[in-house]
């Protein structure tokens, strides 16, 4: 037990070291001020760091010494071969590769929480090379039939709402196929009750740590940085249930959950983020969810 606390002292925090907008050093401010709060050695590192040999399957460093005595990486990253190596090397990652990697694509995440939980009727987009792109685009009378005007298109890799599209007619829907054809995408049921409106919940282990509700007036995505407001908000038992069981069934200990309401407030989910930012969390509910992901690691560890 004393051996457990002593190890717990020391920690790495992995970031992306090309993503430098405020947003993310908010967090990674916040992360390590609450590191210091609870007396944890957190060292800052970046993916640019390390280099994983594939022929090994193990991650080389110049920077040996900072991962002596560790007990945990904080993995704040979507770097999955990455985060691999560093597991194979017996690491414990906070989130751990495999759960990073379901979270990364919106396809894997659906595909994954199969029967756990509501969603909305989502269908991947037909695959084509980036290099051929689409020819024909005859496939989409298929989504039209399916999910009926207007339907949302989401690459599948995208964050802020900045890579979500909104459909409303076939010839807008067809427009959007092209635009982004070669990129992963699937198309989902607009669930027209939630509009420009959801409840972005963080669950910590098996509970919700802070929930806030999201709305913009002017577009049908909530996204903080995409226009949206936040006011704090408490959860439902459907709600946590929700919220839980998808980032349990995503193998995450921590992640930000979008949950859309529909017809009669029911929960329905909307995305699962395991590198969600939580400075606009905290502002709008006074909650530093950083302190609880710490907690949760000096637990687990
Ligand atoms: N199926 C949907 N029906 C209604 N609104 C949606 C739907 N999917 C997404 N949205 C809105 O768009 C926002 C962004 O979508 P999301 O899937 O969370 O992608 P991102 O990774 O960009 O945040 C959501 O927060 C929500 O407000
Ligand atoms: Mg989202």
């Amino acid at each position: 037990m004393v051996y457990n606390t002593v190890m717990m002292k020391k920690g790495i925090l992995i970031v992306n070291a090309f993503l430098k907008t405020e947003q993310v050093k908010g967090t990674y401010d916040m992360l390590l001020a609450a590191a210091g709060r609870a007396g944890i050695d957190l060292t800052l590192m970046t993916n640019a760091q390390f280099f994983v040999d594939l022929e090994s399957g193990i991650a080389v460093t110049e920077h040996e010494d900072d991962l002596q005595d560790i007990s945990f990486i904080l993995f704040w990253n979507k770097d999955v071969f990455l985060a691999r190596a560093l597991e194979r090397m017996g690491y414990r990652l906070f989130n751990c590769a495999d759960a990073i990697e379901a979270c990364d694509s919106k396809a894997l995440t659906f595909e994954r929480l199969k029967g756990v939980c509501r969603v909305p009727k989502t269908f991947k987009i037909p695959m084509t090379f980036n290099t051929v792109g689409y020819d024909d685009l005859s496939f989409e009378s298929f989504l039209e039939q399916k999910l009926g005007y207007p339907y949302v298109i989401k690459e599948c890799l995208g964050s802020y709402g900045g890579q979500v599209y909104l459909a409303d007619s076939r010839k807008k829907a067809r427009k959007i196929l092209k635009s982004i054809e070669g990129k992963d995408c699937i198309a989902q049921e607009f669930i027209s009750e939630s509009s420009g409106c959801d409840l972005r919940a963080y669950v910590v282990g098996n509970r919700v740590a802070a929930a806030m509700i999201r709305r913009n007036p002017d577009d049908f995505r909530s996204n903080i940085a995409n226009g949206g407001s936040a006011e704090a908000c408490s959860v439902t038992k459907e709600q946590e249930d929700l919220a839980v069981s998808a980032a349990r069934a995503l193998g995450l200990d921590f992640a930000g959950v979008d949950i859309l309401f529909c017809e009669g407030g029911e929960p329905v989910l909307c995305e699962v983020n395991s590198n969600a930012q939580f400075r606009a969390l905290r502002d709008a509910t006074g909650i530093d969810v950083s302190d609880e992901i710490f907690r949760y690691i000096a637990e687990t560890v």
